[in-house]
Formats: structure tokens, sequence, C-alpha cells
């Protein structure tokens, strides 16, 4: 048996180690993960008392179109319901748009460190991945409009950008936007949008109005707290949406998903005080790597990355051992790790270890 030949190098996922195993092998009573910018407050109530009254229906299909949550969301985001669709997570979505619209030999231009699922699914395609590097930890626009071709189909822009935290505005994005050519499809990644009060914070959903070249992709994994129910969505035009939705399994969504989805859209105190802890977690993350002597990029997420001025791998090791999960192994940056902004009290043992590992390591050189 052969698979195709441009899938044979691609890595197979490699899943951060549960907490259960770090605990058992490091003999730790507790362990703070903050390596996969989950929500540290759970999700919302409601959506909990939501997935209870479905649990009678486990037996029968979901709804495939998602009728009642493309409603609610299209008088949210005033768009048509034909202009949504949902995936297993955002992650689903991406994979769509790979199949939908790259054929093998099309160009697609992304950041270089940016989040990974992108050429991922282009490789699947055997599509052409343009990877440029982020200036500053963010995307270079401009630099990426200079590799536009005739050939280009698909252009990735993660905002705010995973790993970095960082963010386009959205002058920049709609200079660019004019720039690009129309039938280029260009997706804007906002799976973190719902943290930003940013005035000068794009909305791809409004952009859309103006240039209808754009699909915004959103989901519930995070503000939400639904990430193990895999959900999220994608906002385009209707015939470019139709496209993704030709793709599409029949019932790629749950019942538990959507219903959840669907309270957790109307627990606006849930999302607010999210929000706002989150807020708070990042200034004191801020502060005390400005005490600490060491710079972070401007972060906009629920997660912040940090230069640790030795290599990550070492200060991983170190937090680990200590009971703390975070995130390093970026190729282009190796002496920084990657922090979800957890809880006060998860940021504040994260500080704590963080400062004990440094000093640490600085005894030992
Ligand atoms: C930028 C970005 N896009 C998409 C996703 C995928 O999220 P999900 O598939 O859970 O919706 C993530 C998850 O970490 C992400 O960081």
């Amino acid at each position: 048996m052969q698979p195709k030949p441009n899938i044979v190098h691609l890595p197979v996922y490699q899943p951060g180690k549960p907490v259960d195993d770090v605990k058992r092998e490091l003999g730790l009573s507790e362990v703070i993960k903050l390596a996969s910018n989950e929500n540290p407050f759970g999700s919302s109530p409601k959506a909990k008392e939501a997935i209870a009254r479905e649990v009678d229906n486990i037996s029968i299909y979901p709804d495939g179109a998602a009728v009642d949550l493309t409603a609610a969301l299209a008088a949210i985001h005033g768009v048509n319901p034909d202009q949504i669709i949902f995936g297993a997570g955002s992650d689903e979505i991406i994979l769509m748009i790979a199949r939908a619209f790259l054929v093998p030999g099309d160009e697609t231009i992304m950041a270089e460190s940016t989040f990974p699922q992108y050429k991922h699914n282009a490789q699947i395609e055997n599509a052409v991945i343009i990877e440029v590097p982020l200036k500053n930890g963010t995307h270079d626009l401009f630099s990426m409009l200079e590799r536009v071709s005739d050939k280009t189909k698909v252009i990735w822009v993660c905002n705010p950008n995973n790993p970095t935290g960082t963010i386009v505005t959205a002058d920049e994005i709609e200079w660019f936007l004019s720039k690009v050519p129309q039938n280029v499809l260009v997706v804007l990644d906002e799976a973190y949008c719902e943290y930003i009060e940013n005035s000068s914070f794009p909305n791809g959903i409004k952009l859309l109005q103006k240039y209808p070249n754009v699909v915004t992709l959103r989901t519930f994994s995070k503000i939400y707290g639904l990430a193990s129910l895999r959900i999220g969505y994608g906002v385009g035009r209707p015939d470019v949406i139709r496209s993704i939705n030709q793709v599409r399994e029949p019932f790629n969504t749950s019942r538990f998903g959507q219903a959840a989805a669907l309270a957790a859209l109307q627990d606006e105190e849930f999302i607010s005080f999210c929000r706002h802890a989150n807020k708070e977690g990042l200034a004191y993350f801020n502060s005390s790597f400005e005490k600490l002597g060491l710079e972070a990029f401007p972060a906009y997420g629920n997660f912040i990355m940090v230069d640790v001025k030795r290599p990550a791998q070492e200060v991983f090791d170190a937090l680990l051992r200590k009971g703390i999960i975070v995130r390093g192994g970026h190729k282009l940056y190796p002496t920084h790790i990657r922090i979800t902004v957890g809880s006060r009290e998860q940021n504040e043992k994260v500080v704590a270890a963080l400062t004990a590992v440094l000093q640490e390591i600085a005894v030992k050189v």
C-alpha cells in the first residue's frame, strides 16, 4: 500500500502530556497546565445545563445544518444564515478550506511561525507553501503581499497570531485587503478575538462587506471554554461558504457542541468575567516579566510569549519539574516560551516558579 507521497513525511500530531501522567511520573500532587490556551475558568453553567438537556437525545444524529445556532450567530453578526459554516473546531474549517480551494501546485501564503494547521492541511493537498517570516513577532503583510502571484489561491492571517500573540490592526489589514486580488481567498483566523477590547483590532466579519474574498474563522474553544466539544465557525460570502459546505461531512458537529455553543453565546456575564480576568492576567504577566528583565511580545489573546533568554527547552523542563506545563519548542524562537493566561492563583504560581527556575539556571551557569 502506498500513501500519498506528499503525506509520508508529515509528523503525527503530538499532544502535550496529560496532567495525570506528569503528576505520576514526577511524583507531584499539583500540576498546572497552561499550554493549550484553554479557558482556566471552564465554561458557562448555562452551557453545562444545555448539555444535560441533550443527554436524552444522544441516539439521534445532530442537526447537520446547525439551524438554531446558525440563526443565533447570523443575528449577532448581522449576516445571512447562508454565510455561516460550522466545523469540529475551527481546525476542521481550516481543513475544509484547504480541501475545497487548494489543488496540487496552487500557492498558499502564511506567516512563518503561525498556527500550524494552515501549513499541515495545505501540505496534504500538495499545495506550494509560501511562508513569510514574522517581523517583530507580527505578520509582515507588506512582504506577504509581495509574494502574491497568479498562482496564489489562499492567504492565511492569524489575528492575534498564535504563538506570538500579536495583532495586525484594522488599518493594516484594510491596506492589505485593498491590494490583494479579489480572486484570492484571505482567511482571517480570529480564534481569540473575544478577548480583545482594543479599538484598532479589526472585525473580519465587518470587513466582508467591503472585501468579499475574506473568510473569518471563530471558535467556541477559547473564551467560551468548549474546547472538548469541538465547535467553531466560519463567516464568508455565500458562494464561498457553499464551496466549503460541499466538502463538509454531514454530521460534523455534535448535539452537545451545538447546544452548548448556543447557550454559551447567551451568557454575556461569563464572557465578560473571562475577558476581564484575562486582561488582569496579561497585565500581571507583563509587569512580572519586566521585573525579571524579560521581554514579551505584545499579547492580545489569552496567552503571552516571553523571551526567557535561555534555551526554552531548559526552562520548559525545569518548570515541568515544578508542576507547570507551558509551551516551548518554536523553531524560530528557541529562547521563548508561550504561557496561557490562567486564574490569578495559577498565574502567581507560574511567575514564582519561573523566577525560581531562572535563578537556579543562573546559579548553574
Ligand atoms: C489561531 C488558532 N486557530 C484555530 C485554533 C483551533 O481551535 P479549535 O479547533 O479548537 O476551534 C486554535 C487553537 O488553539 C488557534 O490557536
